[in-house]
């Protein structure tokens, strides 16, 4: 199946293109739309078969639940079985916007959706084509990332085509999201509320408004699924083996410059440059490098490159989630 692309103003949606995408959600398809994190693979959430397809696009094993996107905290409550003064105060502060919250499902959604499991991720996004695309379809979308399951997320339409061209029926291409980090997930089923994926919005901000939360999460007991099983150690990879370099990074490619390597060097600080090697030099405060980090990650993994090498992060708390995203790309690649 040929994949339809729209191109939609990222600030004013064209409502033509807004129905044709509503028509397609209706019918079961599959629509990837931009979200102020990365675009997101939406199908119909209350549909099981719609929601399987996204799973098969994906190739995203059965056990790992799918966040589901509502255009208001009525939509969110109506799919979920007690609704917490925690998740009503965390919604109040951070949505529409870059927060998602585990709670208790109700039989509205279906097991597919969960993985079966009794709990449900949801949040309302702030870009204003997901935004009005839920307001028009009137349903809650089941939306993952729009990536192959374990790869880079897609943060412009480009990314998401180059992973699932013809695998969807339609791509609104609103150009490049703004945020570049998929959202933060917290866990209110638990006390205290747990932490799953750092992003966007910080634990700082959070603690600020709810008190104490723990971070990541409990090991699974043997045989068990992972409570957030996007949180396994290899995901949001590039296909290019990528490297966190432990020491100098710069020491690192000069070294597999001289043995006749193809290098990307990623920094984000002003460095001199090695002969031979692509260096990128991303912006030195996280919500800027936030928002350019997936973009150079594709844009180096297209380039035919042998390694990828990426100077460590600060480590300090404002850093979290692009720490643990390169540590996740770089899947034992740490040198
Ligand atoms: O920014 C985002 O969150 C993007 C945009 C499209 O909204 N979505 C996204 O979805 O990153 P996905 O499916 O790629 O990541 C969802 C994360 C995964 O780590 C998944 O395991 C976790 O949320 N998750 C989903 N449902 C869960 C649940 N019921 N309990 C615990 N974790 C859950
Ligand atoms: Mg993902």
């Amino acid at each position: 199946m040929p994949t339809e692309i729209l191109h939609i103003d990222a600030s004013f949606p064209d409502r033509g293109a807004l129905l044709r995408a509503t028509a397609v959600l209706r019918a079961g398809g599959l629509v990837a739309f931009p979200t102020e994190t990365v675009y997101g693979l939406g199908a119909n959430a209350l549909d099981a078969a719609a929601v399987a397809r996204i799973f098969t696009a994906k190739g995203r094993p059965a056990t790992n639940p799918v966040i589901v996107h509502v255009a208001t905290i009525e939509s969110a409550r109506a799919l979920t079985q007690t609704w917490p003064d925690t998740a009503q105060v965390l919604a109040r502060r951070f949505w529409p916007g870059p927060l998602t919250m585990v709670l208790p499902k109700n039989e509205r959604v279906p097991d597919i959706v969960t993985a079966g499991g009794p709990t449900l991720a949801l949040r309302i996004p702030a870009h204003p084509v997901a935004l009005e695309l839920l307001e028009t379809c009137e349903l809650p979308l089941a939306a993952p990332s729009a990536n192959r399951s374990s790869e880079l997320s897609p943060t412009r339409g480009e990314h998401v085509l180059r992973s699932l061209a013809d695998r969807i029926e339609l791509l609104l291409d609103a150009g490049a999201t703004t945020g570049g980090l998929e959202s933060t997930v917290i866990d209110l089923t638990a006390t205290p509320p747990r932490l799953l994926r750092p992003g966007l919005i910080s634990l700082a901000e959070i603690q600020a408004i709810i008190g104490a939360v723990e971070l990541g999460q409990h090991a699974p007991d043997a045989g068990q699924s992972l409570p957030s099983p996007g949180m396994l150690p290899r995901h949001y990879a590039p296909r290019t083996p990528l490297e966190l370099a432990g020491g100098s990074a710069r020491q690192r490619v000069a070294e597999l410059c001289c043995l006749g390597r193809r290098v990307g060097w990623v920094s984000f600080i002003r460095e001199e440059t090695v002969p031979g090697a692509i260096h990128v030099e991303l912006p030195a405060d996280p919500i800027g490098c936030a928002a350019q980090l997936y973009a150079v990650l594709h844009e180096l993994d297209g380039a035919g490159l042998e390694h990828i090498v990426v100077a460590a992060p600060p480590d300090t708390p404002e850093w979290l989630a692009i720490r643990d995203r390169l540590a996740r790309a770089a899947s034992g690649h740490v040198g």
